[in-house]
């Protein structure tokens, strides 16, 4: 795998214009998809940065058809959806219950995690438009990034890190004694717009430290060209 410098960025003193921002790009490929094949595809991180933009959304539900969104995730606790550390419960929560746009859940909470993603790919082959390689292509995959530097559930020691072939897979997450699915690097770099966000002085010190290092020292460097916005 190769390292990759942080490709595009840009830099916020201001939550409210990160956010502001990140919803403008999201907003402008979206309509350009919609307006291009009639559909917007994207998959979407779980953790608490994509809550203040689910807001906005929320507030610009006049902005977009959103009967023409097609929402997915990047990874997903192997919980109930209903738990309390479910992604979707949380977007569902959040933002799916008050537009209406389509959703594809990843059923994580099954014990046959490896059949639940390839369930999940086999959803991603049928609803996505496909690459000339035959990879589901989404518009965007909007990520977020731990401490760690992990991103989506691709975290550092974990083998899945090495999955070229499969496009959802299962990762147990020792530091967190959890289980997860969640898209691999070729499914995730295979999307046309790789967006990652992060807030923070410890998530802002790895942004600038991947700027400068040879090695792959973070799982996030593992995303091909991405758009960050960095506040
Ligand atoms: C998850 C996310 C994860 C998240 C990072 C950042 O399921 O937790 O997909 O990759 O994006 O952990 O989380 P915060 O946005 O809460 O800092």
């Amino acid at each position: 795998m190769s390292k990759n410098t942080v490709d595009f960025a840009f830099l916020f003193e201001d939550e409210r214009t990160l956010y502001r921002n990140l919803l403008g790009l999201i907003l402008e490929i979206a309509q350009e998809a919609i307006a291009e094949k009639d559909a917007f595809y994207w998959a979407i991180s779980g953790g608490s940065t994509p809550l203040p933009l689910f807001d906005l959304m929320k507030v610009e539900k006049d902005s977009l058809d959103w009967s023409k969104v097609y929402t997915f995730w990047a990874d997903e606790r192997c919980v109930a959806p209903d738990h309390e550390d479910s992604n979707f419960g949380t977007a569902h929560k959040k933002l799916l219950q008050y537009l209406p746009l389509h959703y594809f859940r990843m059923e994580a909470e099954l014990q046959e995690r490896d059949q639940a993603a390839e369930n999940y790919e086999q959803i991603l082959q049928k609803i996505v438009p496909l690459t000339d390689e035959g990879k589901p292509q989404l518009d965007v995959v909007l990520l977020g990034m731990g401490g760690d530097g992990h991103t989506a559930s691709l975290f550092p020691d974990t083998s899945v890190l090495e999955e070229t072939t499969k496009l959802v897979a299962p990762v147990y997450v020792e530091k967190l004694d959890s289980w997860r699915l969640t898209l691999t690097y070729p499914m995730i770099n295979a999307a046309k717009h790789k967006v990652v966000a992060i807030k923070g002085k410890g998530k802002r010190a790895i942004f600038e430290e991947i700027q400068t290092i040879e090695a792959m020292k973070y799982p996030i460097q593992g995303i091909d060209e991405a758009v960050w916005f960095v506040g």
